[in-house]
């Protein structure tokens, strides 16, 4: 069933956001779009990139990835934690093709050393999971002079995907793809006020303000690279029980069973691995397999010329212009 009635419920289940948001989402929509598994093998011979991979949102994508049959590259920042991630996703699947680097987002060394060993080490990339986040409630500077909520969300997945784009493009059919949130939805792009300060920071909004810009700049990519055979998809997944929801919104917790088990919030991101429909060059915001408007509340439109002033901001802050040698 995949007409206008379901569709209509499903914009039902949307507005009433609960339901869009909790672990109701996708049990309706899974029986309402008779969503498929993926094929097996579906990502047999192609490489895949994950970030933020040793917790959460991000060890479940690259467990489902490897399971596909992916060569599978697990980034994290925590040396230990990459141990135990890849002992996870061998236990899932002995056969796993599967690799650990170290990486520090909030470093952008770290970035581009970690860039120069994938482009190294992998000819091509299929897919690129910017997945890394937190929710941090005290102001911190990185080293590289960025507010770090910036910085891990939005200026390094930029630097990285910047640094791969020559893999990605030999892939001819590859996808990027961002963990964005639907706390973006509370804010509208505003380049001045992306870098907070320490005065009044509030991290929540600091947080919904970068992953409002994840989702800009996901566009962007989209309709600056139209030829590179790469789809650039941005999603959220929800409200999911993971540690990264209980240290930073501790509240939320109180939701209980309605927060979505870890791999429905991993559903989306790996669907878009392998789905025919996330097709080049993207530019969509995606939730339970489906297209979502970015726009919620009237005044987080985002205002002319904004997302362009966001684009050249961050070619600045990661001090890499990918159009340039493009
Ligand atoms: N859970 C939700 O309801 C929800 C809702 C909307 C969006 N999201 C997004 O989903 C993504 C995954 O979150 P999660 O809920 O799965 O949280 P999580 O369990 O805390 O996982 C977050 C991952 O990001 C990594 N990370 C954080 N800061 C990093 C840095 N500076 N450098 C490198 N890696 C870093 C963490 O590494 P460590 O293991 O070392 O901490 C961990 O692997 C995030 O982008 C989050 O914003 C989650």
């Amino acid at each position: 069933m995949t007409g206008t009635v379901p569709r209509l419920l499903d914009d039902v289940v949307e507005a009433s956001v609960v339901g869009s948001f909790s672990r109701l989402g996708p049990a309706v929509r899974r029986r309402l779009f008779r969503w498929e598994d993926a094929p097996p093998g579906a990502l047999a011979g192609r490489t895949a990139v994950v970030t933020g991979a040793t917790s959460g949102i991000g060890l479940a994508i690259g467990t489902e990835l490897a399971g596909l049959g992916a060569q599978v590259t697990l980034v994290g920042r925590d040396a230990a934690k990459l141990v135990v991630a890849e002992e996870h996703v061998r236990a899932a699947h002995p056969a796993a093709e599967v690799t650990t680097e170290q990486a520090d987002l909030a470093r952008l060394a770290d970035v581009r050393a970690l860039t120069a060993v994938l482009v190294s080490r992998l000819p091509k990339v299929d897919v690129l999971v910017h997945n890394a986040g937190a929710l941090v409630h005290d102001h911190q500077r990185t080293d590289d002079d960025l507010e770090l909520t910036l910085q891990v969300h939005v200026v390094a997945p930029f630097l990285l995907t910047s640094g791969l784009l020559a893999p990605l493009r030999a892939s001819g059919a590859a996808r990027v793809l961002t963990m964005s949130s639907g706390g973006m939805y509370t804010q509208r792009l505003d380049v001045e006020h992306l870098q907070s300060t320490a005065v009044h920071f509030d991290g929540t909004v600091a947080y919904a303000r970068a992953k409002r810009a994840q989702v800009e700049l996901n566009a962007s990519w989209a309709q600056r690279f139209p030829d590179a055979g790469i789809g650039f998809h941005a999603l959220h997944p929800g409200w999911v029980d993971t540690p990264g929801l209980h240290s930073g919104l501790p509240g939320f917790t109180r939701l209980g069973p309605l927060l979505r088990p870890i791999p429905e919030g991993a559903d989306t991101a790996v669907w878009l691995a392998w789905t025919p429909e996330a097709t080049a060059p993207g530019g969509d915001f995606w939730l339970d397999r489906a297209r979502r408007g970015t726009v919620h509340l009237p005044w987080t439109r985002t205002p002319p010329g904004e997302a362009d002033r966001l684009w050249e901001r961050v070619v600045g802050w990661a001090g890499i212009d990918p159009e340039a040698g493009a």
